[in-house]
């Protein structure tokens, strides 16, 4: 008999039922007994011992459901130590309830926030196993997360239906990519949908360069520009300034988002129309596709392997293809971030997409 505890923690994403049910499908087909303690809401469920007893059965016809049948929320690592407002000690109380319930291991999916704490967890004794979740893809270690290529079809899709409109009016037309920090979403879903500027952080964006790309596509032609913008899109003076002067700049910042502040500054250099679209968390919503389906079960079919050998402490991850086992004090606190320098950015650039740099 395995007991695992499972929890799916952070922002949600696609897949991340496909992949419990990955682990737990791998763990019954080997013969094994499963018990399954499903914590509610993602570590929160942990610390105040908030969980559901599940079977294999609760995991079946699960696989093309999007969301998490377990429930999400952020618990911060930067205060994951300090007391709660009724003075717990919530990594005493997670390492309470884990021995309460006399569990082998805890299966948790997540992506950066979550994996520090798995990691804080696995230093405190716990068995951990842990699967790559996220639409933003920067978790370090793996090739690629599972939610990322859904939202990648469905940013896609924005920019696709954005294209027929910008056409007829002859508009520029901005659509900002969610993705946290990293501009994997919006370079893939910006050259999958075919964006003539493509904004994204770790390639911080000179506003004259992003007004002269504008231009020059005017003089050749096209009757509209399309940008996609990533939420974390910074200019080159920004990136400039030290954490604690772009903070205090940050305290008089009126725009909704950055789009709204680059749809401002291109209205003022030009005469060009703009208009601004954020699909927000329709990016995270609906249904995984079916990359995320196979991935995301690959996942978990060799966590449920891990479990059975009782190989604990590491991410199951993806890496040329082939699925890995990463160790969770190499993934923890690390985020994977777009080099400026990689090919697809070169290649890109010879499309004649502009990166405003
Ligand atoms: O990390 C996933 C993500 O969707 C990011 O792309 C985005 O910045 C953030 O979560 C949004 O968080 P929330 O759902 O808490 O608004």
């Amino acid at each position: 008999m395995k007991r695992i505890g499972m929890l799916t923690s952070g922002g949600d994403c696609q897949a991340l039922n496909a992949a419990m049910r990955g682990v737990v499908k791998s763990v019954s087909h080997s013969g094994e007994d499963v018990e399954i303690y499903g914590f509610i809401d993602g570590y929160r469920g942990l610390i105040y011992g908030d969980f559901r007893m599940l079977t294999s059965r609760d995991f079946s016809g699960i696989l093309t459901k999007g969301g998490t049948i377990l429930g999400s929320s952020r618990t911060p690592f930067k205060t994951i130590k300090d007391p709660d407002e009724n003075g717990l000690d919530k990594v005493e109380a997670m390492k309470q309830n884990y021995y309460k319930l006399k569990l082998d291991c805890l299966v948790i999916l997540g992506g950066n926030g979550t994996h520090k704490t798995a990691n804080l967890l696995r230093e405190e004794g716990l068995n951990i196993v842990t699967l790559p979740k996220t639409i933003d893809n920067d978790l370090y270690g793996t090739d690629m997360t599972f939610g990322f290529q859904s939202a990648v079809n469905i940013a896609t899709d924005a920019i696709d239906c954005i294209h027929t409109t910008a056409a007829s009016h002859g508009r520029v037309f901005i659509v900002e990519v969610m993705g946290h920090k990293v501009g994997w979403l919006t370079l893939n879903a910006g050259m999958a949908g075919g964006a003539d500027i493509i904004l994204i952080p770790e390639i911080p964006y000179d506003i004259d360069k992003v007004v002269d790309a504008i231009e020059a596509r005017h003089t050749g032609g096209s009757k509209f520009t399309i940008l996609a913008v990533a939420e974390g899109a910074i200019s080159k003076e920004d990136a400039a300034l030290s954490k604690k002067e772009l903070k205090e700049k940050m305290k008089n910042y009126t725009y909704p988002s950055v789009s709204y502040e680059i749809a401002d500054k291109i209205q003022k250099k030009s005469n060009y129309e703009v208009r601004v679209t954020v699909p927000g968390h329709t990016q995270r919503g609906g249904s995984p596709c079916p990359y995320d389906r196979v991935f995301a079960s690959r996942l978990g079919s060799e966590a449920g392997k891990l479990i059975m050998k009782g190989e604990y402490g590491f991410m199951v991850g993806i890496k040329n293809r082939e699925i890995i086992k990463v160790p969770l004090e190499d993934v923890a606190g690390k985020l994977k971030y777009v080099s400026p320098d990689a090919s697809i950015i070169k290649e890109a650039k010879m499309l004649g997409i502009s990166f405003g740099d």
